[in-house]
């Protein structure tokens, strides 16, 4: 089972990182056990890392118990996000960049702000936020390009306490109108339009569609990106380069209770629709900071680049929240890694002389796909740290992330998290661990991963083994609540394996103590290293008159990890016709947005259900994997025979 990985071969950092690095083997070690012997005394010392307008006395106070899970860290201390992400950075760094904008377009100049300049902006942009009304514990969606003003719109709402939720700019109208009543949303901020990969959303004219489905008092702010008209409704829309002109260019940050909520962030889930998972304050904060710090062991002055989007988790804790924190430079690009061509993202690594580069995945077997030359015009030399997200790396994307990009030279950290965890669970560092290509290696400080057997729930001690991955014990970015809905929370992490947080995925520990996740163990398929409910898809897709019922499983993808293949019921009348397949795939991507897209589409006159209703799901995955010869007991479906039509007709 794991003896495949005895064969792994091992990466051990050079000289040159090791030296470099804040954290070797020794050091982890012993930070480790300090933060798993005595969490307070750790944690409460890590705290400082923060400036507290008040200072906590309490550091840890968590539980996990059934029926009353609650989690508090810091309790009693005070600060803003915005504060320590800004102002005490001032007097040393006040002319230091803090963002560089790479913009879509590679012959639009790029930005430099700094952390002056920052302060400013985020400033005014708060203000205009008041004047619109919003005030402490209010929220307001964020629905805005990879453009700074997502930056100042997320430190605005920090800096005036309102709780911020980003919905990603690919998603459509009704998801977008679903998280801004799923929030009860004071305002939204989007854009004109937003250039991407040489293409344009229309961002002001979706946010004008899903307000149609919101209440009346909502209000509309919009940022100028590319100064295309858009429609204006006076009273509901407000113009915000006018508004930041006319601010003031100080707003005082607002004293916040280290658990007072942060942000919102909506993902996906096995069941229903998506739920928004909360964050709080002081300890998303330095979790953030930390790990940014020293996962990618970075140091005054280099430049930091993650590619993700605002819009998810990463780009939450690792283009803003983290690197802020810390002082750091940290890049935006507004593009995407193929536009104009396959060389974009080594050649803004070469512009900006990056030092820590942040990908996923799904991005890097894409750019595999285009050879060697595009990376290879370019000077990758300033490159010290590598790191991926999102899903389990295949070898060979790791090889050549190691070899091509890296060029021998660059460890790759591969961090295992999720939006839940709001920063990285487990992860190598870089001058501490010896890396093998797929592996996650080792827990953060302060994580205690345990691998449960999934049928007693019982904690695994030996190794190698495989099961679920838990983890034991709180820290201190973990997610508070499902907002608005407390037993749901408690119900999805909490409830199947008692005393455990359970993270959904499952996971391999090898013969050294290394885990390696495998991939989830629910019905969540990892789409381009973005999740996504399959429940979620198949009520958009019986939403369309046409459809009866629908199932929907991920199968592998070369690209993208997992694709969508949709098993569809047609209602009785409806014809099944290649002009219904690409209506229904128009469909979802209306629904949902573009990533929900389905990659396949089989008819299936009927689904595999066990005589109490339930679909097999078991079973279309093992068909979608075009795996017939395990397809397990099918004597208990109510109707065996549909299980031959589907294999008959699977989709080529
Ligand atoms: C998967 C993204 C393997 C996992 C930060 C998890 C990974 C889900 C890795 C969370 C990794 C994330 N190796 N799998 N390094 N990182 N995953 O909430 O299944 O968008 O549960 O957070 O992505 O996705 P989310």
């Amino acid at each position: 089972m794991t003896g495949d990985h005895a064969a792994t071969a091992v990466f051990a950092p050079s000289d040159d990182i090791v030296d470099h690095a804040k954290i070797d083997s020794a050091k982890y070690e012993e930070m480790y056990k300090a933060s798993i012997d005595d969490p307070e005394a750790f944690w409460g010392e890590q705290g400082k890392r923060l400036d507290w307008i008040k200072p906590y006395s309490k550091v840890k106070n968590t539980s996990f118990a059934p029926g009353n899970v609650d989690i508090k860290w810091f309790e009693d201390g005070t600060l803003n996000v915005s504060a320590n992400c800004i102002d005490r950075h001032l007097k040393d760094r006040g002319n230091q960049t803090a963002i560089i904008f790479e913009p879509d377009d590679p012959n639009e100049p790029a930005k430099y702000i700094t952390y002056s300049q920052l302060h400013v902006a985020v400033c005014r942009m708060a203000n205009v936020l008041e004047s619109m009304g919003v005030r402490k514990g209010d929220r307001v969606v964020i629905y805005l390009p990879m453009i700074p003003e997502a930056a100042y719109a997320m430190l605005a709402c920090a800096r005036i306490g309102a709780i911020h939720s980003i919905v990603f700019a690919g998603f459509s109208p009704d998801a977008l109108s679903a998280r801004i009543n799923g929030c009860d949303a004071k305002v939204i901020i989007t854009a004109d339009t937003a250039p991407r990969g040489g293409r344009k959303t229309a961002l002001k004219s979706n946010a004008d569609a899903a307000l149609l489905h919101c209440k009346d008092s909502v209000k509309c702010l919009v940022v100028k990106r590319t100064g295309d008209q858009t429609t204006w409704i006076d009273g509901r829309d407000y113009d915000y380069n006018e508004m930041a002109l006319e601010a003031d260019d100080y707003a005082r940050p607002a004293e916040m209770n280290a658990e007072d909520p942060l942000f919102i962030l909506y993902t996906s889930g096995s069941t229903g629709q998506p739920k928004g998972v909360v964050h709080t304050t002081g300890g998303y904060l330095l979790y953030a900071a930390m790990t940014h710090e020293y996962v990618f062991d970075y140091h005054d002055g280099d430049v930091f680049w993650c590619t993700a989007d605002v819009g998810w988790v990463t780009g939450h804790s690792y283009i803003v929240y983290g690197p802020l924190a810390n002082g750091a430079i940290t890049l935006m690009f507004e593009g995407v890694p193929t536009w104009p061509d396959a060389s974009r993202f080594w050649e803004v690594c070469e512009k900006h002389k990056v030092n820590q580069f942040y990908t996923a995945p799904t991005a890097l077997r894409a750019l595999m796909g285009q050879g060697n030359a595009p990376v290879e015009k370019c000077d990758l030399s300033s490159l010290r740290i590598l790191g991926t997200v999102g899903e389990p790396i295949n070898p060979e994307a790791w090889n050549w992330y190691y070899n091509v990009i890296g060029q021998g030279r660059c460890p790759i950290v591969d961090t295992w998290w999720q939006t839940e965890t709001g920063g990285h669970m487990m992860t190598p560092l870089p001058g501490a661990h010896a890396l093998k290509p797929g592996s996650a290696m080792k827990p953060f400080f302060g994580v205690k991963p345990v691998v449960l057997d999934p049928q007693t729930g019982e904690e695994i001690h030996s190794y190698p083994t495989e099961g679920v991955l838990c983890i034991a014990d709180s820290w201190p970015s973990q997610m508070r609540t499902v907002w608005g809905d407390h037993e749901r929370f408690e119900k999805t992490y909490f409830s199947d394996y008692k005393g455990y947080y359970f993270a959904g995925d499952g996971c391999k520990r090898d013969e050294d103590g290394d885990f390696w996740i495998t991939g989830r163990v629910d019905d969540v398929i990892n789409v381009s290293g973005h999740r996504m409910g399959t429940a979620e898809v198949e009520s958009a897709l019986v939403a369309h008159a046409k459809v009866a019922e629908a199932a929907v499983v991920g199968y592998p993808h070369e690209i993208k990890g997992q694709g969508i293949y949709c098993y569809v019921t047609l209602m009785n009348d409806a014809e099944p016709s290649e002009e219904l397949r690409k209506e229904l795939r128009q469909w979802v991507r209306t629904e949902i947005g573009p990533i929900a897209s389905p990659d396949v589409i089989q008819w299936a006159p009927g689904l595999p259900k066990t005589r109490s209703g339930k679909i097999m799901r078991r079973i279309l995955r093992k068909i979608a994997e075009n795996d017939f010869d395990s397809l397990g007991d099918t004597s208990t479906l109510a109707d065996p025979s549909v299980v031959d039509d589907l294999i008959e007709n699977r989709a080529k």
